[in-house]
């Protein structure tokens, strides 16, 4: 930790500025923190704020952030992260429950190790997300294995571990995992993924509950289903489980599925099959524009209506409402490019950083880091890479220059975990901010990593 304390003055300052930047060429800043000095007067201990003139992630200016570990670069603020926890959490705090947060959302391993220490547990959808579990310290004891299309070896990974529960999503997964845990001497835990279609009026790409979806299994299937697994010797019946979609903004559809959760968990116990859990899913909508997400205290109130004289304890399987809002995405514009139909802000990151807007048309707020006066023009945020899908923001208002930054707002969730390297854009480093002090929780991918595990052809003889 080399600038542990206050970032010195004068020619130490230099010296580690040089060092900063020989950091961020080599990618080489892994494990390094920074702090600044004198702690911002009026910082917001909270999240992303403006002081004096500048925006901060809690007590850290983003320029100090951009300028140690270079553009482009997530920032997540540890205080957002912890409320958003705590806030899901404690909601069901009089109730029997386990939050198993779903990491596809974000897996970084800074962000599981904080979860983890918070009590969460984990829904994961392949065996890499175990592994990524267990490296940041996570309980497999609170893992639920979501997900169409399990190997034989995730499965296999998912029992050696002694996970929570195989959410089993096909009849054909069933009787594989009833294999390969007989071929390990070992009882499997399951719930069904039950599809109670139901429209939760979301984006197309990610609503999954409606009976045209690949996920779950019928309703009208799962009783039959959960006698066949009753009697089979290497699996165990631990509970019901359903997602039916991502970024849903109103309590209805929620509702509306749990209650045809719970009368098919009903029709199970008078067919003497008791569960132990009811897996809810997630799907709890954020704000990135003007939506009003549903508040986690209506929420819960409408399940513990629900769940009013019964005793299953309460799965849920939160994501983007963990994450969402507790990170941006800082970005430099590298050219600011005046056209005839349309002005391009052309900036460092691009769609292999944030694909939600390429694909989904999604909306994040743009937000400058140090906002000037003057007049504003309407751009087009765009990244460097080859396609006209590659954008960030389309036609917002903004005063900026070449150099500036920008904060793309709520990038938390599906943000570094969905980016990739096309264009052989190396993938984007990430910070956590804690109060005062920024820590690099992973490093800037370097240009000889994107080849590390490439082979060429061997040389032709009559080449
Ligand atoms: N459980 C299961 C089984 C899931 O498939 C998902 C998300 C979740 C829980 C968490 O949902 P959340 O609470 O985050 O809404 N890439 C898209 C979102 C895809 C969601 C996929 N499944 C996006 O950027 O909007």
């Amino acid at each position: 930790m080399r600038h542990q304390g206050a970032v010195a003055a004068g020619a130490e300052e230099r010296a580690a500025d040089r060092d900063a930047a020989a950091d961020r060429e080599s990618g080489d800043a892994a494990g390094d923190d920074i702090a600044r000095t004198p702690p911002a007067l009026n910082a917001p201990v909270n999240g992303f704020g403006y002081v004096a003139g500048e925006l901060c992630a809690e007590g850290v200016p983003l320029s100090v952030i951009a300028e140690r570990y270079g553009t482009p670069c997530y920032v997540y603020s540890r205080a957002m992260l912890v409320h958003a926890f705590e806030a899901f959490d404690g909601a069901f705090a009089d109730v029997p429950h386990l939050v198993c947060y779903a990491m596809k959302a974000n897996a970084s391993l800074a962000i599981l190790d904080l979860f983890a220490q918070l009590g969460s547990g984990f829904d994961i959808v392949s065996g890499g997300e175990l592994s990524r579990v267990l490296a940041a310290g996570g309980d497999p004891a609170k893992v639920v294995f979501s997900g169409v299309g399990k190997s034989d070896l995730e499965m296999e990974a998912a029992l050696a571990s002694a996970i929570l529960c195989f959410n089993v999503e096909s009849p054909s997964e069933l009787d594989h995992l009833a294999a390969v845990a007989a071929r390990m001497g070992k009882v499997a835990p399951i719930s069904f993924r039950v599809n109670p279609d139901v429209d939760p009026r979301t984006h197309a790409y990610i609503a999954t509950g409606h009976k045209e979806s690949k996920f779950g299994v019928a309703s009208a299937d799962a009783l039959a289903l959960y006698r066949r697994a009753a009697n089979m010797r290497s699996i165990t019946v631990r509970g019901i489980d359903m997602h039916i979609g991502s970024q849903i903004s109103e309590l209805g559809p929620h509702r509306e599925a749990a209650l045809r959760l719970l009368s098919l968990a009903d029709a199970l116990a008078a067919d003497g099959i008791a569960l132990e859990h009811i897996d809810l899913g997630g799907g709890l909508g954020i704000r990135y524009r003007d939506e009003t997400p549903v508040a986690i205290g209506d929420y819960a109130q409408m399940v513990r209506e629900l769940m009013r004289g019964r005793r299953e304890r309460l799965l849920f399987e939160p994501g983007r409402r963990l994450v969402g809002e507790s990170g941006i995405l800082l970005t430099r514009v590298r050219v600011v490019k005046p056209g005839t139909a349309r002005n391009f802000a052309i900036v460092d990151a691009a769609m292999n950083d944030l694909l939600r807007p390429s694909l989904y048309s999604a909306w994040h707020d743009v937000d400058p880091v140090r906002p000037r006066g003057g007049g504003k023009t309407r751009f087009d945020i765009v990244g460097p890479i080859c396609e006209s899908g590659d954008f960030l923001a389309h036609d917002r208002l903004l005063a900026l220059a070449e150099g500036d930054l920008l904060a793309v707002r709520s990038a938390g969730a599906y943000g570094m975990s969905m980016s990739s390297n096309y264009n052989a854009r190396p993938r984007a480093c990430e910070v956590l901010v804690d109060g005062d002090v920024a820590h690099l929780v992973r490093r800037r991918e370097t240009v000889a990593e994107l080849t590390a595990h490439e082979i060429r052809l061997p040389q032709r003889r009559d080449a």
